[in-house]
């Protein structure tokens, strides 16, 4: 082959090449072109060895020379090439891989609390709004505590109502948030206090549809001079409304408790018959709901407080009970037995 011959082969090559629009088809390019078989190889090259072979010395450099530079020229072109199409397939896939950070998160269920505390915190901080302070007490509670200093004395009967885990003689699982009232108290005597105290409480009950051996209670007490019992009336009628709705009555009916006198069970207006009388609040159109009173002076006094300057009103709540009348819950158990259809109901009240 004559030299002009390789080198319009060799730029035809190069043309063919640079036509290749992917890696397959420069690959093609290289088997059909540059193979052995190929033009290039077996007659291009060919002819230039055997020229090589036979040529006088001095001209042997030169032709070596260019044998070199053909190869080079056409295998650099080639490596060139495949350069830009690798870059350019990189390229391809990582615009393809790309993520648009931009889209909307996809959701997914994350799980949420137990319907009793949305409700503690509500009652939290609608006593926090109103300058109340929040404390807490022992769960597990001195029988001083839990029972004399709120005029409980042993072997007094109101001590059936509250039957307790008892640790040893003077050791016991709280029954009530009560005895917060006390430790409070005795940390500031004759000083005014206006504080709630939430918190677990325990009792040695058969746990059924309404009872449970664990709960929840919030345990509220004002104490200053001149407090009455308007004063205890307007704030549960306040935090009834809250919870329930302004359109519920409520009503006092006398009861007792050794550490209030008197002593009363706070009735709300039920919300099925506003107070018409139904199945649901058994044909009295009310519903107990807690307990309260004006603190008992006994109490005041071994606290600390001149029960002839002060006085105060106390209440305490269960927070289930509440929510049971709220939602319509049926048994207090289901509170505790963690069953995800039974809280997933409440999934829209933490949204709030
Ligand atoms: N501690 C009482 C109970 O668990 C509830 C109660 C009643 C609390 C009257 C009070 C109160 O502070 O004044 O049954």
């Amino acid at each position: 082959m004559e030299r002009a011959e390789i080198l319009s082969l060799l730029s035809s090559i190069k043309e063919k090449i640079d036509a290749a629009k992917d890696m397959k088809e420069l690959i093609e390019v290289k088997n059909s072109e540059l193979g052995k078989k190929s033009k290039f190889m077996s007659e291009a090259l060919e002819s230039l060895n055997q020229l090589i072979r036979i040529a006088p010395v001095e001209e042997k450099k030169a032709l070596g020379a260019f044998i070199n530079e053909v190869k080079n020229d056409v295998l650099s072109h080639y490596e060139n090439k495949e350069r830009v199409l690798r870059e350019e397939q990189e390229k391809a896939s990582l615009l393809a891989e790309q993520i648009d950070i931009s889209l909307p998160g996809e959701n997914f269920y994350k799980g949420h609390k137990n319907p009793l505390y949305p409700i503690r915190d509500e009652i939290i901080s609608f006593f926090t709004d109103l300058g109340y302070d929040v404390y807490s007490g022992p769960e597990i509670e001195n029988d001083h505590y839990n029972f004399e200093l709120l005029n409980t004395p042993k072997d007094h009967p109101a001590r059936d109502m509250q039957d307790s885990f008892y640790i040893d003689e003077r050791t016991l699982l709280r029954t009530h948030t009560s005895p917060v009232q006390a430790r409070t108290m005795l940390k500031h005597p004759n000083t005014p206090v206006k504080m709630i105290a939430p918190g677990k409480t325990f009792r040695r009950d058969d746990d059924d549809l309404t009872h449970s051996h664990q709960f929840m209670q919030i345990e509220c007490l004002v104490v200053d001079e001149g407090i009455n019992l308007a004063h205890l009336k307007s704030t549960l009628e306040k935090f009834m409304h809250k919870i329930f709705g302004p359109k519920r009555t409520i009503k006092f009916v006398p009861s007792y408790f050794p550490f209030t006198e008197p002593s009363f069970e706070v009735n709300v207006s039920c919300a099925h018959c506003h107070g018409k009388g139904c199945n649901m609040c058994k044909g009295t159109g009310f519903i107990e709901v807690l307990g309260a009173g004006m603190v008992h002076p006994n109490v005041l006094r071994m606290c600390g407080y001149d029960e002839h300057r002060f006085s105060g009103f106390a209440f305490g709540v269960g927070v289930e009970r509440l929510a049971m009348l709220r939602y319509g819950i049926d048994d207090i158990r289901r509170f505790y037995q963690n069953d995800v259809r039974f809280l997933k109901q409440f999934q829209e009240e933490y949204r709030k």
